[in-house]
């Protein structure tokens, strides 16, 4: 069964999508000196006018994440939190900054079960318990102080303007809108603010956000601290008392963005650095790519069964593994170097039956300590001194908890939904967790979320990433395998049907129409248990010509999304 929180993700996900195939878009956007790629137009121009402006890849970075905050509510955010992954081209230091939401200090291992040990429904999905410790301002304005070179305040300007001035809502968004009615409504705030109480907004409509203008410019005048402890903390704290939320006045001001060593790994000569722990997507990456490097996928050739087949079979393996060991790395021990070690790979990749599937029930997680040796929206920013940024960031759900914090227009995330509410009972997302993501105060529930920056020898080459819960992981590693095995274009390579295997449910999942009956009949023969879905991913991509140094940006046609470069 779908939950509704998966339904409605999906469902803004597909809106006004295009049927995924090859072709579905036109050639990427190519351009000399910088590129952005986000999930909407204006907030793809605020990053472009920055690095026209003589800002960095981080402050047009940072000015995006500002402005889709304004321009696409879903899942743009102030409230929520995310990752961003830092390459500076001159030294190839890379690094990955954690703005993951936290655990509040009230939280505990069962917040979300009933008397009798039962997870109640909803409970860690929708409203002010579902709500974890915002990491967005923290995050931004990190990322900006240690690696922008902007002030905040020229970096917000566009944010602020955006939500002051109002946009015209493109039919995308004010679909997207309408369709969360059945969360928006429950909170009053919300309802009055992103439903107009009913009298919907239609595509063209004047969205206006005087509140959250009020907040960013609070921000921009006196740093993320406002919102941690100044007039808007207390505003958050205050609605949380008086609506049985856990977040105090306290969680907020201990909250700190972290900055984080990336994973690192190869793949037929090419570099990836992804993000590590609390989320999933860079171990999980590696892996996949290390169990696929293998077998001669170029030969079996792109969208064959025999390589969907394998490709299947690495993702079941990987989230197998996920489901086991990953959590917050600051509160239980990942195995991190034994998952994305090559022997590793290879012990998992000799399970693998090149001509049937195996049962996820049967498979388990492997023994990587054996090796051990010591509605979410992603944007990819080049500049043109060949920084890059990845930076994906959530509410979790498609506007998160529903809840907005009166008086500040700022959306609050479920992200405690990303946590395990019981071991072996799946989340929002189908995904079942051990202990290891279970709840405790302070403590970052594990992503899946995926920012990946790849290098061939020692050159930016593609810069990468995509909402979408689990099947993020999955997106990201498709890309890269159309261009690096199959060698399509980079706009061919994020317009290409995907699939996604999660381990369990033991389902193949298919984009529909993506794929020939042919291929679809000889998968089944395999034994795979095959799911149809509308669209899976929104994959923001800009790779780097290696011989032109031209940037190549790839917008997803799933979606609303939009590359422009310079
Ligand atoms: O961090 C995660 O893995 C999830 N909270 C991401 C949710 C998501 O991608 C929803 N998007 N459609």
């Amino acid at each position: 069964m779908i939950s509704p929180l998966r339904g409605l993700c999906i469902l803004a996900l597909a809106v006004a999508a295009p049927p995924p195939g090859f072709g579905a878009s036109k050639s990427p956007v190519r351009a000399r000196q910088g590129m952005v790629v986000s999930a909407e137009v204006r907030a793809t121009q605020a990053g472009v006018e920055i690095l026209k402006n003589g800002g960095n890849a981080v402050d047009a970075a940072v000015a995006v994440g500002f402005a889709l905050a304004v321009t696409h509510p879903s899942a743009g955010n102030l409230g929520g939190g995310g990752f961003m992954l830092i390459r500076l081209n001159k030294s190839g230091e890379t690094v990955a900054i954690d703005y993951r939401e936290m655990a509040p200090g009230g939280a505990t291992r069962t917040l979300y079960q009933d008397r009798e040990g039962n997870v109640v429904r909803d409970a860690s999905t929708v409203g002010y318990r579902a709500i974890a410790v915002p990491g967005t301002p923290a995050g931004l304005t990190l990322a900006l102080a240690k690696y922008g070179t902007m002030k905040l305040r020229e970096i917000i300007a566009p944010a602020i303007a955006l939500a002051r001035d109002g946009i015209e809502l493109s039919r995308f968004e004010s679909e997207s809108l309408k369709g969360a009615r059945k969360l928006l409504e429950r909170f009053p705030e919300s309802g009055r603010i992103f439903l107009r109480d009913g009298d919907y907004y239609a595509e063209g409509g004047k969205f206006v956000q005087p509140e959250l203008a009020g907040c960013l410019e609070l921000i921009a005048r006196n740093g993320a601290r406002e919102f941690y402890e100044g007039s808007i903390a207390q505003q958050i704290a205050a609605a949380m008392k008086a609506n049985g939320g856990l977040i105090t006045i306290e969680d907020l001001k201990n909250y700190r963005a972290v900055v984080r060593k990336p994973v690192e790994g190869t793949y037929r000569g090419c570099h990836i650095y992804s993000m590590p722990p609390p989320s999933s997507g860079g171990i999980a990456l590696v892996e996949m790519l290390n169990i696929l490097e293998g077998y001669p996928l170029t030969r079996y050739g792109q969208g064959a069964s025999r390589t969907l087949h394998l490709m299947a079979e690495a993702m079941k393996r990987a989230f197998a593994d996920r489901a086991e060991y990953l959590g917050d790395a600051d509160f239980v021990r990942v195995p991190a170097a034994g998952l994305t070690s090559k022997k590793y790979a290879a012990e998992r990749r000799a399970t693998i039956d090149p001509f049937l599937a195996s049962n996820a029930s049967d498979l388990g997680h492997g023994r990587p300590d054996l090796y051990e040796s010591g509605q979410t929206t992603h944007f990819s920013v080049v500049d043109r001194e060949g920084n890059a940024v990845a930076n994906t960031y959530t509410l979790n759900g498609v506007y998160g908890s529903g809840v907005t914090i009166p008086g500040t227009g700022i959306l609050m995330n479920n992200e405690m939904d990303d946590f395990s509410a019981k071991p072996g009972i799946p989340n929002a997302y189908g995904l079942i967790h051990s202990d290891a993501n279970a709840i405790a105060p302070g403590k970052r529930p594990l992503s899946a979320m995926t920012p990946t920056i790849v290098t061939r020898d020692g050159k930016l080459f593609m810069v990468l990433g995509s909402p979408g819960g689990p099947t993020i992981i999955n997106t990201v590693l498709q890309t890269l395998l159309n261009v690096i095995d199959f060698k399509m274009t980079v706009q061919q390579a994020v317009d290409a049907p995907r699939i996604h295997h999660q381990w369990t449910p033991d389902r193949l999942v298919l984009e529909t129409r993506g794929f020939a009956q042919d291929v679809i009949d000889a998968l089944r023969a395999r034994g795979h248990r095959i799911e149809e879905r509308d669209s899976i991913g929104d994959c923001h991509t800009i790779l780097v010509d290696p011989d032109s140094g031209i940037r190549l940006g790839a917008a997803d046609p799933r979606n609303d999304g939009r590359a422009i470069g310079y």
